[in-house]
């Protein structure tokens, strides 16, 4: 059920909003400001459990209905929250087995937020029991706009509840326990299960652990508190079938998030960039092409974002003059229809106090209101944006399964940091201006001319085939070292490293060679071939690769492996793989993925120089060309396209030169403009 553009037209701006922490006068100034700040969403009730039901099946809706009925008057609507992520504390005094516990068996107490048993009937029936009273209660007010189920999904326990669950679970996977023991390999340390009773999720074990245990753990997980959002789903809708549903995603580790956007109407994403890390732009825009890729054509929010500092890290940096709005911005330029934050009004008490947020505990003379009002009247002139859908020609894979398995258990070099490595792969695109799509191997790959596998561990036999029938189509493949060497059990693929991937890269790896900490080897360009003259610094890990029908682009110049191939080509039917045995350093990473996008006749979205971001929406009468300086200087750009500056409303012509403050955008519509990339796809995704 899909009404969010209808309810919300426009791109929508707002946060969390929290009126249960303060008294009721603050409440008018609140809405007043809103107001001024062009707010039309806030996300209420995230944690207001014990303030809406402060004993069990005793509950007070008076302020909020109050509060539902303010807002409203103010034309601001409602994502309305149903409160399960922060457990009143009669819950779990009443009924202590509703509390998680960790890996070491500690239950866990009150206090905090998110501590609850996923499996237990007590908290599912409550959890079901209060959203069912806020959607019968709410379900007709004129200002609910959509439902935010729960908050950040991320809580896992290691219960005697769950530990039954696991091995429904796996039951249901498996039917026989032989095959749960061929699956996870138990032959292995004689550990062998002749009875299901004897089967657990894994506890703390004396030594080392079984990784296919494990990665089922992960698996198992994932599904179980999806399971939570879908029960919580159904019962909404079938109260207010046209009411939009969503959760707020971050890039967690526990939840698929692959497999949970195809269960929501909206995809909802919390965004922290560090503001104190050179990379933290490009990191946004690797999870907002995740988030756009996601929703598959469908919109998705922007939900939590910081207006300045956060308060959880260690050392929290502000985000400097212009910075939030640039930020902002971006994810509109990634396809977000709306512009969030958390929170509406800093707290004064409780351990978020010193996050920022909307409106500051200095109020309205302060520097983050007023970037904070002025962006809020200012995103009106790009309303018309939030119909337009991004095309790419290029996917990169980001995958969870992957991600759960190749951090899982012992390897070759065990300080591999997936999101590190699938972010400097993306970061190679980034600064090469193209659009991106974040994919896993299991979707439609024919839209795509290039597509990025970084270490793609895990890879399943159909996953390996969609890859090579991708390549022998036409398209352009880069891997990086370290893929398609297990299948979906952890287990190995045989027949020579990388076993999945063998035919396609043209080569095999006899031994894994990685070097120590800080340890480098020069690379260079194979003479002769298209990378001559290329030069790069290998890290962390050598493949000892041995070519088979593939081409050497580049080779090792030192070290044990000198002279031997580090970099190779293989044409197999219409198309080209690049394989990349090493960890190459980031500058040679994103000549090496240039080279590929020229090969494959994948231009940038638009010229601009380094550090200007640039991105694409369409419809189908209108280009929307955003331009975003995340320079500290002000940067020139020669428009390809005549059309209209939404933001200032000016005028420009093909050929003119648009210059851009640092942290200034552009978002420029055109309605003749040939686009440089093929036609959106049909998914848009
Ligand atoms: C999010 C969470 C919010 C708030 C925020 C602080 O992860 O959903 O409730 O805690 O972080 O940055």
């Amino acid at each position: 059920m899909n009404t969010f553009g209808r309810r919300l037209p426009g791109v929508v701006y707002g946060g969390d909003y929290n009126p249960e922490q303060w008294p009721r006068e603050v409440w008018q100034e609140d809405v007043r400001l809103m107001r001024a700040a062009g707010v039309r969403l806030v996300s209420l009730g995230v944690f207001s459990w014990s303030v809406l039901e402060p004993a069990d099946g005793r509950f007070d809706f008076a302020w909020l209905d109050e509060i539902m009925d303010l807002l409203w008057a103010n034309g601001i609507h409602v994502n309305l929250a149903t409160p399960n992520a922060a457990p009143p504390p009669w819950l779990a005094t009443d009924f202590p087995e509703t509390l998680s516990v960790d890996r070491q068996g500690v239950r866990h107490g009150i206090g905090s937020r998110g501590h609850l048993c996923p499996s237990s009937p007590v908290y599912r029936d409550r959890s079901r029991r209060i959203a069912t009273a806020l959607a019968e209660r709410y379900g007709q007010h004129p200002g609910l706009a959509m439902w935010h189920i729960g908050n950040e999904y991320h809580s896992d326990c290691f219960c005697e509840l769950c530990d039954d669950r696991f091995r429904t679970w796996l039951r249901q996977r498996y039917d026989t326990l032989d095959e749960l023991n061929h699956r996870w390999g138990t032959a292995f340390w004689s550990q062998r299960y002749s009875d299901w009773s004897q089967v657990h999720l894994p506890k703390p074990v004396r030594g080392w652990v079984n990784p296919s245990r494990e990665l089922d753990f992960s698996r198992f997980t994932s599904d179980l508190l999806l399971e939570l959002v879908t029960q919580e789903r159904d019962l909404l809708h079938g109260i207010t079938p046209d009411v939009p549903a969503t959760t707020n995603f971050f890039q967690c580790r526990l939840t698929d998030s692959h497999r949970w956007a195809k269960e929501l109407d909206v995809v909802a994403f919390d965004c922290y960039p560090d503001p104190g890390k050179p990379d933290a732009m490009a990191v946004a825009a690797f999870q907002y092409d995740l988030m756009r890729s996601l929703g598959g054509g469908r919109p998705w929010m922007l939900m939590e974002q910081a207006a300045g500092a956060v308060s959880q890290w260690k050392n929290n940096q502000v985000k400097q003059t212009g910075r939030m709005r640039l930020g902002s911005y971006q994810a509109v330029a990634h396809g977000s229809d709306a512009v969030m934050f958390f929170q509406w009004r800093a707290s004064r008490q409780g351990q978020e106090k010193f996050h920022s947020a909307m409106l500051p505990h200095g109020g309205e003379n302060t520097r983050t209101w007023q970037e904070v009002k002025a962006l809020g009247n200012e995103l009106r002139t790009v309303d018309e944006v939030a119909t337009a859908r991004t095309a790419a020609q290029v996917a990169i894979v980001w995958d969870w399964q992957n991600w759960w398995a190749v951090e899982g258990c012992a390897h070759p070099d065990n300080a591999f940091d997936y999101r590190d490595t699938v972010a400097r792969h993306h970061r190679a695109l980034w600064n090469s201006q193209v659009a991106v799509d974040v994919v896993t191997l299991d979707g439609d790959l024919s839209p795509y001319r290039v597509l990025v596998i970084p270490n793609q561990y895990l890879m399943t036999s159909q996953q390996s085939a969609a890859v090579r029938k991708f390549v022998a189509d036409g398209g352009h493949l880069v891997v990086s070292c370290f893929s398609g060497i297990v299948d979906e059990d952890d287990r190995i693929v045989e027949g020579g490293y990388p076993g999945a991937l063998r035919e396609v890269i043209g080569a095999h790896v006899q031994e894994f060679s990685p070097l120590p900490d800080g340890a480098t080897v020069p690379v260079q360009g194979a003479g002769h071939s298209a990378l001559d003259g290329f030069s790069a610094t290998a890290s962390r890990w050598q493949d000892d690769l041995v070519t088979e029908t593939a081409r050497p682009l580049a080779t090792y110049r030192g070290g044990h492996l000198a002279d031997r191939p580090a970099v190779v080509e293989h044409d197999l039917g219409l198309g080209r793989a690049v394989y990349i045995g090493t960890r190459l350093d980031d500058d040679a990473l994103e000549e090496l993925v240039r080279h590929v996008l020229d090969r494959a006749d994948v231009l940038p979205v638009h010229e601009a120089p380094r550090g200007v971001e640039v991105t694409e929406r369409r419809t189908e009468t209108s280009t929307y060309l955003f331009l975003l300086n995340h320079r500290q200087d002000e940067v020139a750009v020669t428009l390809d396209r005549s059309g209209t500056d939404l933001i200032t409303g000016r005028q420009l012509e093909a050929g003119e030169t648009l210059f851009l403050d640092a942290a200034d955008v552009a978002v420029v519509r055109s309605t003749s403009a040939a686009p440089r990339q093929a036609e959106p796809s049909s998914s848009d995704s």
